[in-house]
């Protein structure tokens, strides 16, 4: 059964529903016309008992607890790594499909972490009525291998190093809201207790480890070795720009064999997934806001090098760095029913 081509409606639940993530899940399933027989939202004690009205369905808000997920078909998971982690296994048990968009299970060797366009093969074992996990990789990740794995398999990569343009909302509700206050103050001209974020390029997202790399630059180097399947040198720094929606990632990258500029651009422009802007065209956050895909510019040779090549990835973070990538997931195949 295919949500979007389905032989019965589907029972999905949303957990998160109205997060930023959760809220852009809700609204692509109605946009792709999901042919639903029931929907769960569940989010915290805050908006549980509130009413939701979404096409033909209505409910209230629910709080997970134990039995919750019984006899749903999917759930897309998109709280927090805790909360996956403390109710997934449940709901795996009750022979649910769980798409967790959070960093919980991402790295277990068990779980599929999966960019369709890149290796939705993984996905052939996943019956529906049998309980299992896939990870939605990191915001930046997708968007990253997205444009990589055209490269890997032409003329291969010998190393890449790459810097992040990480907007706001990649940080959630909460970080949004007291950006957009504290903006609204410096603009004002108060300079106290304002988020390190306003009006700043703040070059550390999440903690550092014993070597000096940020949790959101691990994510980058383990995952995007993960999903490629093959391990190259990969050099990421992580920073929070300024920006309300949308990740940009400047990148160098050299390849294995010999390449011509135009080739490089032409496997870009054939991949699936990738939007390719030639010559002066440059994607940017707010321009690709809202867009499904993955936008690439600024393709150039170093210093007509044929191996060594520079270029700009943005996509919106909220739909294929999260809720259309696990859209797309769910949309994959058959699910064997
Ligand atoms: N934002 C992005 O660009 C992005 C991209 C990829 C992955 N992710 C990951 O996706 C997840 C959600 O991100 P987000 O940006 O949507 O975060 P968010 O805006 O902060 O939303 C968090 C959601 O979790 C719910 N929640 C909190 N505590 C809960 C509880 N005890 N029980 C049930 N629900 C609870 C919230 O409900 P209330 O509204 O009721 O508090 C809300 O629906 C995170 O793990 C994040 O790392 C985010």
């Amino acid at each position: 059964m295919n949500p979007a081509t389905p032989a019965r409606p589907l029972k999905l639940g949303i957990l998160g529903a109205t997060g930023l993530v959760g809220r852009e899940m809700l609204r692509l399933v109605g946009q792709r016309s999901w042919c639903l027989g029931e929907l769960r939202l569940f989010a915290s004690e805050e908006h549980a008992g509130q009413g939701w009205e979404e096409g033909s369905l209505r409910g209230d808000y629910l709080e997970a607890s134990a039995g919750s997920f019984a006899g749903l078909d999917l759930l897309l998971s998109t709280a927090s790594g805790d909360l996956s982690r403390r109710w997934l296994p449940e709901a795996v048990a009750a022979g649910v499909v769980c798409i967790d968009n959070t960093s919980a299970y991402r790295l277990d060797p068990g779980v599929p972490l999966v960019v369709p366009e890149v290796n939705g093969a993984e996905l052939e074992d996943m019956q529906l009525g049998q309980g299992a996990i896939i990870a939605n990789p990191n915001c930046s990740t997708i968007q990253l291998v997205v444009v990589l794995a055209p490269l890997l398999r032409g003329p291969g990569l010998r190393q890449v190093v790459v810097s992040t343009y990480q907007s706001i909302s990649g940080a959630g509700a909460k970080a949004l809201e007291d950006f957009e206050a504290g903006t609204r103050r410096a603009l004002m001209g108060e300079a106290v207790d304002l988020p390190e974020t306003v009006l700043n390029v703040v070059p550390q997202i999440g903690e550092l480890d014993g070597q000096g790399h940020t949790e959101e630059e691990r994510k980058m180097m383990n995952e995007s070795a993960r999903i490629l399947g093959t391990e190259f040198p990969l050099d990421v720094t992580s920073v929070r720009v300024p920006v309300l929606r949308g990740h940009g990632e400047s990148v160098w990258l050299e390849t294995e064999q010999a390449v011509s500029l135009e080739q490089i651009e032409d496997l870009l422009e054939a991949a699936p997934g990738v939007v390719l802007h030639r010559g002066d065209q440059h994607p940017t956050p707010c321009g690709i806001s809202g867009d499904l895909g993955v936008h690439v510019g600024r393709v150039r040779a170093v210093a007509g090098s044929d191996r060594r090549f520079q270029l700009w990835i943005v996509g919106d973070n909220l739909l294929k760095g999260a809720a259309w990538n696990a859209l797309q997931i769910a949309e994959a195949r058959s699910w064997g029913t």
